[in-house]
């Protein structure tokens, strides 16, 4: 495996310190990308083209032709699995998803795991259409595959779409415990189907999205962040030993740590808030971290964009890492500002 295509990311995500290290960027298929916002507008709406494997496939190469990244992202979203589960979802423009409110056991009973095979069938067959592009056209870059943690996807479906607070759930939580646990429970069971079939499908590395997981109390965090996450792993580690696994447990804080030792990860992901130094301090050495330029730092370029690459590259160098944004790139980014970054990195 570790000679083949994507190796310098299969490696770093394996423990070694490769430098300069491999790169890629969350949300790097998206709406900075002009050749992007051609297909979205073709497509129609956004979860048509996650569900039109030619289409998904063509966005998630756009940004290995541009900018040569070490890993290809599935293009598709962390809330695909609710929508094959049958809850309901929606995209508004100009207003992100909208979904049905799952406030008690009629909803939660409403959820069809037996619907998921054919629900996620299209998006299987967009990693297998991206593999085989990746190779038909020359890119040494890694596929990684991707959910919602349990969590984080629980907060949409409890909330009904975004929230500045995610109140609700957290409520819920103390609340109907009971209610709760089978809610993330149930999303525990369908990610580990869902990860594992694309695993199987071509997938090399697997990301676990937990947006929200900062939101948590600590008694709170390890029951609903890391457990779920180190259920998965070890589910996934037991069938796909040689799939790279990546968890990001976005604005833990003082849990990192702790998350880094326990889920069972090989990887973990830091966003924007975390300082490269304390991450170094408190993610053990042979877990590899992936991170963490700010995005707003990428939109505005120039001097500030050169400092901050260079002080995340200063200071990861010689343990495993990957080089990678906070948080997704945002819309208003100048494609150029990644095309320096990119040469930035390369001449670590
Ligand atoms: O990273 C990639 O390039 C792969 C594809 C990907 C998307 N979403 C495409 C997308 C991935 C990995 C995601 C993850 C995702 N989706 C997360 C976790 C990461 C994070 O950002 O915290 C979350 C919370 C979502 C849910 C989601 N999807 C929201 C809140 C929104 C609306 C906000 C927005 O940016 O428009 C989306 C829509 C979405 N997902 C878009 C893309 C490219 C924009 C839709 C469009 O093109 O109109």
């Amino acid at each position: 495996m570790d000679s083949g295509a994507g190796s310098n990311l299969l490696r770093a995500l394996g423990g070694e310190a490769v430098w300069p290290p491999p790169l890629w960027l969350m949300r790097q298929a998206g709406r900075y990308l002009p050749e992007y916002r051609a297909v979205r507008a073709k497509a129609g709406d956004f979860i048509s083209l996650c569900t039109t494997p030619g289409l998904a496939a063509e966005v998630t190469l756009q940004p290995l032709r541009r900018f040569g990244f070490d890993a290809a992202i599935l293009f598709s979203d962390i809330l695909i699995l609710p929508w094959a589960l049958g809850h309901g979802l929606a995209f508004k423009e100009g207003e992100g998803p909208v979904l049905p409110k799952l406030r008690d056991m009629t909803g939660l009973g409403a959820l069809d795991p037996g619907r998921l095979p054919g629900a996620i069938a299209p998006v299987l067959d967009t990693v297998r259409r991206v593999r085989a592009g990746l190779a038909a056209e020359g890119h040494d870059a890694a596929l990684i595959g991707f959910a919602g943690a349990p969590f984080t996807v629980a907060c949409y479906m409890v909330e009904g779409g975004g929230s500045k607070d995610f109140a609700a759930t957290r409520r819920m939580a103390y609340a109907q415990p009971e209610l709760f646990d089978s809610l993330v429970g149930l999303l525990t069971d369908a990610t580990i189907i869902y990860l594992s079939a694309q695993a199987e499908a071509g997938a090399q590395a697997l990301m676990l999205f937990d947006s929200w997981a900062g939101v948590l109390a600590p008694s709170l965090f390890c029951r609903h962040v890391t457990g779920p996450a180190a259920r998965i792993a070890a589910a996934l580690r037991a069938r796909f030993p040689d799939v790279r696994l990546i968890g990001f447990p976005r604005l833990a804080g003082a849990m990192l740590g702790e998350y880094a030792a326990a889920a069972g990860m090989d990887a973990v992901g830091l966003d924007t808030a975390t300082s490269p130094a304390h991450a170094r301090r408190v993610v053990p050495e042979q877990i590899a971290v992936q991170g963490n330029l700010d995005p707003m730092a990428l939109l505005a370029g120039g001097e500030a964009l050169r400092a901050e690459t260079g002080g995340i590259l200063s200071a990861m160098r010689g343990r495993p890492f990957v080089f990678n944004l906070g948080h997704g790139i945002d819309p208003a980014t100048p494609p150029e500002h990644v095309g320096a970054l990119v040469e930035m990195v390369r001449a670590a």
